[in-house]
């Protein structure tokens, strides 16, 4: 394969082969694939593919896929995170990673996070990781098309994909291409999210794609002291919304200082706190 790889328009360099046909992330194995089948998803066998969603920006879809994928890996089971937010990617930074994904003769093989979870993201191809990507939809679309075809997750149980905001193309291509099996819907405490959110619930509907739940993000902030609930933006609408579309809340997450610093810092998987505890039924839910 050429090293204008992704999109025909290649990035940054990927690390060069260091050996043919070794695929697997714990136990380096040896897979023979027929040169016909290469680049179709063959090399993953993955249990279940959850999808994180949110037509809303900034509500934390990125921090609550990286909290999902940090509980299922402390539960011990083999984790991906797919960063489909290929234009706003912020999974590496959140984990703290910035290797170049390997390139061998049947795929591209992903990157590995502090804690082991495999990962792939448009910020590992880049040259400079402030780079804009100027692609127009099409070409975001063959990309995300690689990330399931080309890369090699190999055997996981859970593969997370962090959707960016909106309904618009990369969504809807994601759905399309890999073989969603469940999306979390995340969504914040204000009438105003949740009015947008409900579009996102509206396009899962439409394409048939099972909701496993809504998770609420940053609807209050709880006193070290004396454990008081301080709601900066009020009451919350996260659980009426839900209702109204037959889902259910399966978590309320906390605004945590101590989680944003640890994000800031990509040592996110270091985190524990209330949230972790909150986010085990999010990962019950996924089960
Ligand atoms: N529970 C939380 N407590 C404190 N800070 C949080 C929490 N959740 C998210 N944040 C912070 O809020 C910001 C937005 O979160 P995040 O990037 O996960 O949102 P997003 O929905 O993925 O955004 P985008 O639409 O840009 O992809 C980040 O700076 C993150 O560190
Ligand atoms: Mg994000
Ligand atoms: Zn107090």
């Amino acid at each position: 394969m050429p090293a204008e790889f992704f999109a025909g328009l290649f990035l940054k360099k990927l690390i060069e082969p260091k050996g043919a046909f070794i695929v697997g992330h714990d136990k380096k194995k040896r897979m023979d694939i027929p040169e016909d089948k290469v680049g179709n998803g063959i090399t993953n066998n993955i249990l279940k593919i959850v999808g994180v969603m949110s037509g809303k920006g900034g509500v934390g879809k990125s921090s609550v896929t990286a909290l999902t994928a940090i509980e299922l890996k402390r539960q011990g089971y083999r984790v991906g995170v797919l960063d489909a937010d290929l234009t706003g990617p912020s999974i590496p930074s959140i984990f703290g990673v910035t290797a170049i994904p390997e390139k061998i003769e049947i795929g591209i093989l992903p990157v590995k996070t502090k804690s082991n979870i495999i990962m792939m993201s448009m910020n590992l191809l880049l040259e400079n990781p402030e780079d804009p990507v100027l692609w127009r939809g099409p070409v975001l679309s063959t990309v995300i098309k690689q990330f399931w075809d080309d890369v090699i997750w190999a055997d996981l149980d859970y593969l997370l994909i962090d959707l960016p905001p909106g309904t618009g193309d990369i969504p809807l291509t994601v759905l399309q291409v890999i073989p969603v099996d469940e999306v979390l819907v995340v969504t914040g405490p204000q009438d105003a999210t949740n009015l947008i959110v409900r579009k996102s619930i509206k396009m899962l509907e439409k394409l048939q794609i099972p909701i496993a739940g809504v998770v609420e993000n940053m609807a209050y902030m709880q006193c070290e002291g004396c454990s008081e609930r301080i709601e900066p933006f009020g009451e919350s609408y996260a659980e009426a919304m839900a209702f109204e579309s037959g889902l259910n809340v399966l978590a309320s997450l906390a605004i945590d200082p101590k989680l944003i610093s640890l994000i800031n810092q990509g040592q996110t998987e270091e985190y524990q706190g209330m949230n972790m505890e909150l986010i085990k039924e999010v990962a019950e839910a996924i089960k």
